[in-house]
């Protein structure tokens, strides 16, 4: 949550930090703010609402030219989202400017001792508080990032931090624990940022940054320490997409265009990692056959849609890797007393590595001496670094608030480590994990066709935009895309939605039907006879009470038409791999109603990209 972006070069400072915050945006959007460094003056901007606001203040009273300068734009957690608490925040004497992304956690003790101490606070903000005791460490003695790592001694909570102070023209000063910073090496010029996408346009050579530790962003070089002013060790790399990957290529809407990438998406997922003789190998797991086969209970934590993908990771692992599987909301994991032994293997799956919840739960399952297993879409981040293993999915930058095709290639992900650890403990036979792989391998081609059959959902959602309520029922694997269907409805459309169980129906949530309630049922396939049946059943039982029954099923299932209102037909594909097709429609469906309603889908009101506060 909040994009932070920094640069020292040659260039106009202003052009290039707006730009990165323009492609941060979707990390928050409550205000944006700049800083920038010229003639040895700070001068700042900071605007309410989306980056637009901010853009017409610079367009009416440009601040002057210079060529190092930071940006912020925010997702509010301490003070409302207005002008005041816009980020960056200054010191009483206006010399040191911050940004802040993350919450920290004795700011209230900071903020007393600082206005005891005569500082003049005006924000309600926690960062604040950072621009004022820079400001008494730089009298102290030192320069910005001495000041810096000495200020970082007495926080608490997530931080990601970057200062400015004109005592120093040619240094931007970066801090980062718990919340995410990269730098962008260019040539004579250098970025920080909270994604690489900020600076993608300028360099894909990246240094990740670990925790506790401060940079210093110089023109012609950066340094990096940890909290003490030691020599850190840092990691390099280069970024394997570039900027064209981070922009919109045509489409109205970020999320549009991911939607229409998951072909691809799923397809590079899966390269590389099926051998010539049709075994699985997963190397870059870093976690041995030998560990693997120890290993005698999964657990799986996530949140929201990642948390989807887990609890169709439990069917798929227990069964073809027959292995007893839980699935854990991350932020609840750790609150609880879960029984994690050395034999446990805890799988967390982040689309960011960044999620706070995540990570916090990684860093539960460490200390249980759990053996640990990231599945990640971002290169660079937190959750793989402090994973044993992890498995990137290649979904490419997924920029839209909304998950979709991070989803599908989770989904990929944890096919292929459920199908791996069914090869490596001999669960299955070698030729049923190479025919399932040879279906996985069919999978792009299934979601194209799901793909090129969605104008009748697109007009059934604009046709349901003024519905004050829509409920998905799912069994088995189709229950977890029926609160995938719900929540992207929620999100992006802000209406009552809700999944269930279509077996739980009769428990409890029957009672909400009622005439003309839309009801989105996922049918299994049919060669799953009994489950099949059943939903059939399920979907009677509503329609006899009036709801408006719209079903999504295989191809041919002639069995469901005549109790479905609207029937969306996709390609037949097996039970555990058919949440690949069946979900789409569902984007599809969310994403068309919201637009109809006249809501920005990139940037659904309240929420943020990467939740890097608990
Ligand atoms: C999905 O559409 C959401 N925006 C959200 O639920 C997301 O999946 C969740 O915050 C987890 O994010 P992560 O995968 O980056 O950890």
């Amino acid at each position: 949550m909040c994009g932070i972006v920094g640069y020292v070069g040659a260039r106009p400072a202003l052009d290039v930090v707006v730009e990165g915050l323009a492609r941060l945006e979707y990390r928050g959007y409550d205000s944006a703010g700049v800083a920038v460094l010229a003639d040895g003056e700070l001068a700042t901007a900071k605007r309410a609402g989306k980056l637009v606001n901010l853009r017409e203040a610079l367009a009416e009273e440009p601040p002057p030219a210079g060529t190092l300068g930071m940006g912020h734009t925010r997702w509010a957690t301490h003070g409302a989202p207005n002008d005041r608490n816009a980020h960056p925040h200054l010191d009483c004497s206006g010399r040191v400017a911050v940004i802040h992304n993350g919450i920290i956690e004795n700011f209230a003790a900071l903020r007393s001792e600082l206005e005891e101490g005569g500082h003049k606070l005006n924000s309600d903000t926690d960062t604040e508080a950072v621009a004022h005791l820079l400001e008494d460490e730089l009298k102290r003695g030192g320069d910005l990032a001495a000041a810096m790592r000495r200020v970082c001694g007495r926080l608490e909570g997530a931080f990601t931090l970057v200062a400015v102070h004109t005592g120093d023209p040619d240094l931007v000063v970066g801090a980062r624990r718990n919340s995410p910073l990269v730098v962008g090496v260019g040539d004579g010029e250098n970025f920080l940022a909270s994604d690489v996408a900020a600076f993608i346009a300028h360099t894909r050579d990246a240094i990740e940054l670990g925790q506790d530790q401060v940079v210093e962003l110089r023109r012609d070089g950066v340094t990096v320490t940890d909290f003490d002013g030691r020599p850190a060790e840092v990691k390099e790399y280069h970024v394997d997409w570039d900027v064209s990957a981070a922009e919109k290529g045509g489409y109205d809407y970020f999320m549009l265009k991911e939607i229409a990438e998951q072909p691809r998406a799923v397809a590079d997922t899966l390269l590389g990692r099926i051998g010539a003789d049709g075994r699985l190998s997963l190397d870059e797991m870093r976690i041995t056959d030998q560990e693997l086969r120890e290993v005698d209970k999964i657990i799986i934590v996530a949140c929201g849609t990642s948390y989807h993908a887990g609890l169709i990771a439990k069917y798929a692992i227990e069964h073809w890797a027959g292995l007893p599987c839980e699935v854990e909301l991350a932020s609840e994991f750790r609150y609880r007393d879960p029984i994690l032994s050395r034999s446990t293997l805890v799988i967390a799956i982040s689309q960011s590595g960044e999620t706070m919840d995540a990570l916090m739960a990684v860093r539960h399952a460490r200390q249980q001496h759990a053996k640990l297993l990231g599945i990640c879409n971002v290169n660079g981040s937190t959750l793989p670094r402090e994973c044993d293993g992890v498995l990137y999915t290649h979904a490419g930058p997924e920029i839209a608030v909304a998950s979709t095709k991070a989803f599908l290639t989770q989904l990929v992900a944890v096919y292929l480590i459920a199908l791996y650890i069914a090869q490596v403990r001999g669960t299955k036979w070698g030729d049923e994990v190479f025919a399932m792989i040879q279906l996985l391998e069919r999978m792009p081609e299934k979601v194209d066709k799901v793909l090129e059959t969605m104008e009748p959902v697109r007009e059934l959602a604009r046709s349901l935009a003024n519905e004050r309520s829509v409920l998905f029922l799912g069994r088995h694997v189709g229950f977890p895309v029926a609160l995938e269907g719900a929540l992207k409805l929620k999100e992006l459309a802000y209406m009552h939605a809700e999944g269930f169980a279509a077996g739980e129906l009769k428990h409890g949530p029957i009672a909400l039907i009622e005439e003309g309630l839309p009801v989105i049922v996922v049918v299994p396939p049919r060669a799953r006879d009994v489950l099949h049946d059943k939903i059939v059943s399920n979907i009677q039982e509503i329609r006899a009470r009036g709801a408006r029954t719209i079903v999504i099923a295989e191809e041919g299932d002639e069995s469901v038409a005549p109790y479905a209102d609207t029937l969306i037909s996709v390609p037949a594909v097996p039970t555990l791999l058919q949440p690949l097709v069946t979900t789409v429609p569902l984007q599809v469906f969310a994403c068309e109603l919201a637009t109809a309603k006249g809501h920005d889908v990139d940037q659904p009101r309240n929420l943020a990209k990467s939740v890097t506060v608990e």
